[in-house]
């Protein structure tokens, strides 16, 4: 069967390896290539217990999780290539009374479902990360979240599905219509004609002209991401404040994310958004002003109305799929996503949890 998937980032690259893996022909295409979008940006954090804000969403991200290891060992045996990827555990501080409720009301709720959990108080979250500041009162640690490395799966991924046999196409795409032999995607280029089209371009998935079906309605949220660098190390786990999170990489670096911000499709990094991530970072760990900078950079999470993505076929173009719209959990999502849609594509297959994310809640 033949396949085009419209965008390379982490989504779309990882549907391009399941697809290919099971044997179908694939070919990408993407106007920036690999992981130029959001992915570029994203911290890689790997926490449904934190970011799972609706049931749907934690259902969905404790799936893909569940997928994580086994998709990283199979992503890099066939790449041949190391993927950094760290289950060290998240600890979620607290700085106020309230924030401090909230986290404790967040242990009972993982306590009630015999998640592995530890709620500390502030000495306690100091003598685990002696780096936290005196002001945080508070800290929950849940040992089974952790971080991918992100550059290190894109490339291991763009590789792997090389090695399957995908084409990876730089080109803008115009259109996609139906024609006799299937789904025709029209881009600057040629106009490749697949059995089946997904389309999993992020922000840039409702900007397709797709007659008859009306556009993704997937909106751009600005991301930016520091990378720092500490004269030692500072935190051995993902630690995420209100405000701010930090991710402690192999290398010695430090990722300081996120800012959430309608800025259109505009993603370059600002002062205010650099100046608003030391702020807050500083508040969680004081030694935050002896870092150096290695990077600062910007992505368009693909926010949807619901928060949940937009996963499956289409109603009104046989042969036409989603798998966009994963918002703030693109990386977390991407195993899972990567299973139902080629579960979908290639055997009519419906795993239980596409239920959630169907794109015919926003008539597609
Ligand atoms: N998943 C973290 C973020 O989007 O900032």
């Amino acid at each position: 069967m033949k396949v085009t998937i419209v965008g390379a980032g982490i989504v779309g690259a990882a549907v391009a390896y399941e697809l290919a893996s099971r044997g179908a022909q694939v070919r990408l295409i993407d106007v920036r290539g690999s992981g130029q979008g959001a992915t570029l940006a994203s911290a890689g954090i790997l926490a449904p217990y934190i970011e799972g804000h609706s049931a749907d969403l934690l259902r969905l991200g404790l799936c893909s999780l569940d997928r994580y290891d086994s998709f990283i060992t199979r992503v890099a045996t066939d790449a041949q290539r190391a993927i950094e990827y760290r289950r060290l555990g998240t600890l979620q501080v607290a700085r106020t009374d309230d924030e401090a409720w909230q986290l404790e009301q967040a242990a009972r709720v993982l306590a009630g479902s015999s998640v592995p959990h530890t709620y500390l108080d502030g000495n306690a979250a100091r003598n685990i990360e002696p780096s936290l500041a005196e002001g945080v009162r508070a800290g929950l640690l849940v040992p089974q979240h952790g971080y991918v490395g992100v550059a290190s799966l894109m490339s291991a991924l763009q590789e792997a599905a090389r090695r399957h046999g995908t084409t990876l196409s730089i080109a803008r795409v115009n259109r996609i219509d139906l024609c006799d032999g299937g789904v025709r995607v029209e881009t600057s280029e040629d106009s490749p004609v697949a059995d089946a089209v997904v389309v999993a371009a992020g922000s840039w998935s409702g900007g397709i002209p797709m007659a008859p079906a009306v556009p993704p309605p997937v909106r751009p949220v600005r991301g930016q991401l520091l990378q720092l660098r500490f004269p030692e190390p500072l935190i051995s786990h993902v630690v995420w404040g209100t405000a701010s999170y930090l991710v402690p990489w192999e290398d010695g670096s430090v990722l300081v994310g996120a800012t959430v911000e309608d800025a259109g499709f505009d993603e370059r990094v600002t002062v205010a958004g650099v100046r608003q991530l030391l702020e807050s970072a500083e508040e969680i760990v004081p030694a935050i002003g002896s870092a150096t900078f290695d990077d600062a950079r910007a992505g368009l999470r693909p926010a949807t109305a619901d928060d949940l993505p937009i996963i499956g076929r289409s109603s009104t173009m046989r042969g036409v799929y989603y798998a966009t719209g994963h918002y703030r959990s693109g990386v977390l999502l991407a195993p899972l996503t990567a299973v139902m849609i080629a579960d979908l594509v290639l055997d009519g297959r419906e795993c239980p949890e596409l239920a959630l994310a169907r794109p015919d809640r926003f008539g597609l």
